[in-house]
């Protein structure tokens, strides 16, 4: 295998997120939040599981600092739980929820392990969307105001924030989809959520300078490129609308170009309702984008025009157990496409991995040699990236450890490390052994 190397100041971590990972989901006057609420009904996990314990997190969040150094990590994404803040989303601040994240944070420090805080992993406050949630416009005045309580806390040693992750997911996903919490399916709601929590990121950010002003404020969105499928008319037409409708809706009004016209028109009455200042306000000038890469789409329109089809579980390719296509030539074109054609000074890649059926072996091994293809690939491209002018500044991979992945509860891997759900054991994959090399490697000797 070629060498991985990066430039000097790279930074290598993974990501989780609070509700995968923390489970003690009643612990210290936790509230509840929508995930508490969408896993609670029957079916809606495929393992039947809750978040709790998911890796129990709260209590064992020092092995976890463990792992991260035990793979020489210099970073790490983690994602703070609203409902252990402010446990009914707009009430009081809870003590003992913000004692929780000082600790992880101080932890991290301690180990020379950057953090890097998403104050948005899609867990509201279930008392918010009992009053209508993200479609509620108050809903962004209560986020701006935890925003700043987090920022207020933990700005003095965290410099890096992201306001959410992954709008599409928070919006589309969620709202029109139905496929995650509050399981709902209506688009026009969807994206009036869309809108509303881009202005909650365009008010937030401000105010997190204001308690960080040496800080990074950015936020993480989730990007799939889609391709046609054949060089056809309604192939071609079909693939600008998939990416205007599922990446610019999202990356245009961030960076100040509104929302994307053909793809405002086809949305018709749908549109969602915006308030004068709005476009400004989502613009807010950031310091860093947070890009989420993990597979492409394919697009084919049989019909010339009159209907559509994504083509991902194409047997010719490369697939995850999640059917995602290993295609990491979409990532270069990616990033080389919104470094040049967008102001953002600095990109970090914030998510990207794999999940596979991993077996954790007598002899105490776990072989994933297609994870290791997976990582190992995509960070080649990050490599060409890079050299490409792009300015790429870290790579998170998702994620550190088996976790409690959404709708798949357990039974979807993504971890560099394996989790033994039973006795919370985590031990390393080989990936994991293979990416802490890389991380070891890169941190004695850049290239640049
Ligand atoms: C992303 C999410 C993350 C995880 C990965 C597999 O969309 O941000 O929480 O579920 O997918």
């Amino acid at each position: 295998m070629e060498e991985q190397r990066f430039p000097n100041g790279f930074l290598w971590g993974t990501a989780t997120a609070a509700f995968q990972i923390e489970g003690a989901t009643r612990a210290d006057g936790r509230g509840e939040s929508i995930w508490d609420r969408f896993c609670a009904a029957p079916g809606a996990i495929v393992t039947g599981e809750t978040g709790d314990p998911a890796c129990d997190s709260y209590y064992r969040y020092m092995d976890d600092i463990a792992l991260m150094k035990g793979m020489n990590l210099n970073a790490y994404r983690f994602s703070i739980a609203w409902p252990r803040v402010i446990p009914d989303g707009s009430g009081k601040v809870s003590a003992a929820g913000l004692d929780y994240y000082d600790r992880l944070v101080d932890g991290l420090l301690a180990e020379g392990i950057r953090p890097f805080a998403t104050l948005y992993h899609w867990d509201l406050p279930q008392a918010l969307q009992d009053r209508g949630g993200w479609a509620n416009r108050a809903t962004i005045d209560d986020f701006v105001r935890y925003s700043d309580a987090m920022a207020a806390r933990l700005g003095d040693r965290v410099k890096d924030w992201a306001t959410h992750n992954e709008p599409w997911c928070i919006s589309i996903l969620s709202h029109e989809i139905g496929e995650h919490a509050p399981g709902l399916h209506n688009r026009k709601l969807a994206l009036q959520v869309a809108h509303n929590v881009l202005v909650s990121h365009g008010k937030a950010v401000p105010v997190i300078r204001q308690q960080c002003a040496d800080g990074q404020v950015g936020i993480v969105l989730n990007f799939t490129p889609s391709y046609p499928a054949t060089d056809s008319e309604a192939d071609q037409v079909l693939a600008r609308q998939e990416h205007a409708r599922f990446n610019l809706w999202f990356l245009d009004p961030i960076a100040g170009r509104g929302y994307p016209e053909d793809a405002w028109q086809g949305y018709g009455k749908d549109v969602p309702y915006v308030e004068v200042g709005d476009m400004e306000t989502i613009a807010a000038p950031l310091d860093y984008l947070g890009v989420n890469y993990y597979t492409r789409s394919v697009v084919h329109d049989p019909t010339g025009g009159q209907g559509s089809c994504t083509l991902n579980k194409r047997s010719e390719v490369h697939l995850s157990d999640r059917d995602w296509e290993t295609y990491p030539q979409a990532l270069y074109d990616l990033l080389v496409g919104i470094h040049f054609g967008y102001p953002f000074k600095d990109i970090y890649l914030t998510e990207n991995g794999a999940s596979y059926h991993d077996v954790l072996l007598p002899d105490g091994k776990i072989p994933d040699a297609m994870r290791i293809d997976y990582l190992h690939k995509h960070l080649s491209v990050l490599q060409r990236t890079i050299a490409a002018g792009v300015p790429v500044r870290g790579y998170f991979c998702w994620t550190l450890m088996d976790n409690f992945e959404w709708t798949f509860g357990t039974s979807s891997r993504f971890g560099l490390a394996y989790t033994d759900f039973v006795t919370q054991k985590r031990t390393l994959k080989e990936s994991g052994k293979w990416f802490g090399k890389v991380a070891r490697r890169n941190s004695l000797e850049g290239w640049m």
